[in-house]
Parts: C-alpha cells; structure tokens; sequence
C-alpha cells in the first residue's frame, strides 16, 4: 500500500532500499537512540531488510521507504509491526537520516502510517523510546500518543542495560 502527503510518498520497502537505509543505518548519530548499535556491515542492513520483507510477506508488518515525492530523494524508513490481528494493535517505528531532520517530515510520515493504521482496524499503537529520545517523544506526543511506562534496562547496548519509554495512543 502506497502512502501519499503533501511532500512524501511511503511506498512498501524493497531489497533495493537496503543501500539508501544503510547509510542511515551506519551513522552513530541516527541510530544513537536505536536498539542496536550503528552498523557497519552491509550484509546486516540486507539480512534486516529481507526479514522485513518477510513480515510484510506474512502480514505481520507493513514496511515503507519514505521518500521526498518533489525529488524521489530516499529520507528513511518506517513501519506498522507486531501487527495483532485479535486484539487489533500493532507498534510503529521511523528512522529518518540526519539531514531530513528538523523539517516536519517525521510527523507528516507518521501522521500518515496512524490514519492507515486505523484504515486496518488497528485500534491502539504503541512505540517504545530510549528515555533521552527526546525529538521521538516530541513526535510521538505530536501524534497524540501517551506516556505509559516506563521499562527500566529494557535494551543491552553498548555493554550496558538502557531504559524505555512505553508510549501507547488509543485509536
Ligand atoms: C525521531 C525523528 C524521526 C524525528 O524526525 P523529524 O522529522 O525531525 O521530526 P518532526 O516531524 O517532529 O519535526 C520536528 C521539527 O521540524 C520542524 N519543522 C520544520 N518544518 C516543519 C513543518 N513543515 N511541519 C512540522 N514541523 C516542521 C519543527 O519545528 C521541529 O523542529 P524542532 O525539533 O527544532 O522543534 C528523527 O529525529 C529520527 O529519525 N531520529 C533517529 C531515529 C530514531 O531515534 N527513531 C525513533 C526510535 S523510537
């Protein structure tokens, strides 16, 4: 399902976004607050990408390259996943490189994947953050969400344990 905004278009990832994703995936500074450190082996970026594309497969996960629809530039990735098809929820996430920052355009994306989300029947989301995520937490109060939890040493990185936010927005 292709996802479309004033300024970007969400298409469903493919194989071929797994040399555009790496870039982001490799750069410590985006991925400081990401549950696995930044990567420096291509082949992982591929092996993360195919599983994705195995949930969405499977109907798991939706999976979208995000992309600036003026120029085609490739911005980052998100996702609806661990998709509950009984209790009707699932979580998001996004991951958007460093220099589309600051622009809007991680709400504008988001803001897209809650409406399909509820499109889907999908009737409560949640997101996790790194406690100190501090631009993701402001986009996810934007989107409405609500500070639920709070899960101490929920992450091991970097040879130590990192807490989490729970967010949770009821649709
Ligand atoms: C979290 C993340 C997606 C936020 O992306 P973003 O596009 O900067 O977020 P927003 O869409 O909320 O944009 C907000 C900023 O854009 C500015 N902005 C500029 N033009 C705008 C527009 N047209 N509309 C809305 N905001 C605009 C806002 O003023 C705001 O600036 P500020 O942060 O200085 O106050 C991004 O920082 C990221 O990918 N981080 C790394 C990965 C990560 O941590 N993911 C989350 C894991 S839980």
């Amino acid at each position: 399902m292709i996802l479309e905004t004033e300024r970007l278009t969400l298409r469903p990832l493919t194989e071929a976004d797994s040399a555009p994703l790496h870039e982001i995936m490799s750069d410590p500074d985006a991925m400081a607050h990401w549950d696995i450190a930044a990567i420096e082996d291509p082949d992982l970026t591929d092996a993360i990408v195919n599983s994705q594309i195995e949930a969405m497969d499977t109907g798991r996960a939706r999976h979208w390259a995000i992309t600036r629809t003026a120029d085609g530039a490739f911005l980052g990735v998100c996702d609806l996943s661990d998709i509950d098809r009984w209790h009707h929820r699932g979580e998001i996430g996004y991951l958007l490189g460093r220099e589309a920052w600051g622009q809007g355009y991680g709400l504008e994306a988001m803001r897209a994947v809650v409406t399909q989300a509820a499109a889907l029947g999908i009737r409560r989301l949640t997101a996790r953050t790194h406690v100190g995520n501090i631009r993701s937490e402001q986009l996810l109060v934007k989107l409405g969400f609500q500070i639920e939890g709070y899960l101490r040493g929920h992450i091991q990185r970097d040879g130590e344990r990192r807490d989490c936010h729970l967010f949770g927005l009821l649709l």
